[in-house]
């Protein structure tokens, strides 16, 4: 049967680096609490006048000259964001602007941190029903414009990035079944408050919680559902919330000892919807995920929401 697969990927941070040591100087904490806690030690913040649309666009660039298509081979753009400010345009239609796709539907979708794997399934399913051959998938944020920068307990987590994926038909479906859902009576455990200036509000403790005892079992599906064992995985990219739920969610799962687990949330922090493909793309680049090999994308978070499923890159 014929399916997706990822052909390129690209990525984009922001310049500017703020350390444990910058946050020392604005709020009541220090770099050791934060790094027992999250585990994150830098994150990336956009410049004031750069905007979601600029680091999708920038990402999304690399993707498409990686894969060697040419913009106009691209039939659909999609954006994951939840921070995007504009409306209308589309974050999508603005990158399609940017990089002269002629002709592609662009949309936006918002599942908070599950949005690229969201958004990957997506593509997957266009590209299986025949309505695009190639699609542009990014994961973009600005969370700093959603930071309230006096709360020390949310404002140590968050950064700004982009990743972007080309993903192509391909005789072999290498972009597995999607597992996706969510928890609706949990939907106010991470939130944006004041819809006239959005600032990012959690529970965290009850977010941890459900991400280390209830989503493992969760993300096992998308093996099984891809035909494989967990323990034949090659690699595990899950959101890049806090390292302890990365650790914790891995160690459940019952990995192989050799397994190569993303960790980028220790220099990026948690870029919501851009985490996983901020990631998958780093590790890419430096040539740390066997070719070939199964790996586990696998996304989590307002919703609370997930989608997760397993490629082969
Ligand atoms: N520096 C120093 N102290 C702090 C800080 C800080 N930055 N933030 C909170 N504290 C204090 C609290 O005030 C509290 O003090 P108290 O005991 O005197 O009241 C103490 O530290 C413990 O606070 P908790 O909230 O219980 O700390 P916890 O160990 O739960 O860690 C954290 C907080 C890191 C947010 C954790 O709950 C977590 O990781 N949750 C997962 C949620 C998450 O990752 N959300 C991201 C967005 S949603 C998503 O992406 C899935």
């Amino acid at each position: 049967m014929s399916g997706s697969r990822v052909v390129a990927l690209g990525h984009y941070q922001p310049e500017r680096v703020l350390t444990n040591a910058d946050l020392e100087k604005m709020v009541d904490t220090d770099d050791e609490w934060i790094l027992q806690r999250t585990g994150i030690a830098t994150r990336r913040i956009a410049a004031p006048a750069e905007t979601v649309a600029d680091m999708a666009s920038e990402a999304g660039a690399k993707a498409l000259a990686s894969s060697g298509l040419s913009p106009s081979d691209i039939g659909q753009v999609i954006v994951a964001t939840c921070s995007a400010i504009d409306r209308s345009p589309s974050t999508a239609a603005r990158v399609a602007a940017r990089l002269s796709i002629p002709s592609a539907v662009c949309f936006d979708l918002n599942n908070a941190c599950a949005g690229f794997c969201t958004a990957l399934a997506t593509a997957d399913h266009t590209i299986r029903a025949g309505a695009a051959r190639h699609a542009l998938v990014i994961g973009a944020e600005k969370m700093s414009d959603l930071v309230d920068w006096t709360d020390r307990s949310s404002c140590v987590l968050l950064g700004d990035g982009a990743g972007a994926a080309v993903v192509s038909a391909s005789p072999d479906a290498l972009i597995g079944p999607v597992v996706w859902g969510s928890d609706p009576t949990r939907s106010n455990a991470v939130r944006l408050v004041d819809s006239w200036q959005p600032r990012f509000a959690q529970e965290g403790q009850a977010v941890f919680r459900w991400a280390t005892t209830e989503l493992p079992a969760v993300a096992a599906q998308a093996c099984a559902r891809a035909g494989i064992a967990v323990t034949d995985l090659a690699a595990v990219v899950t959101h890049q919330a806090n390292l302890r739920i990365i650790e914790a969610m891995t160690r459940r799962l019952g990995l192989a000892p050799d397994v190569v687990i993303g960790r980028d949330v220790v220099e990026s922090g948690n870029t919501s919807a851009a985490s996983v493909p901020l990631a998958l793309s780093k590790m890419t680049e430096r040539g740390e995920l066997p070719s070939g090999r199964p790996v586990l994308l696998f996304a989590f978070g307002g919703g609370l929401s997930w989608s997760g499923q397993v490629i082969t890159a």
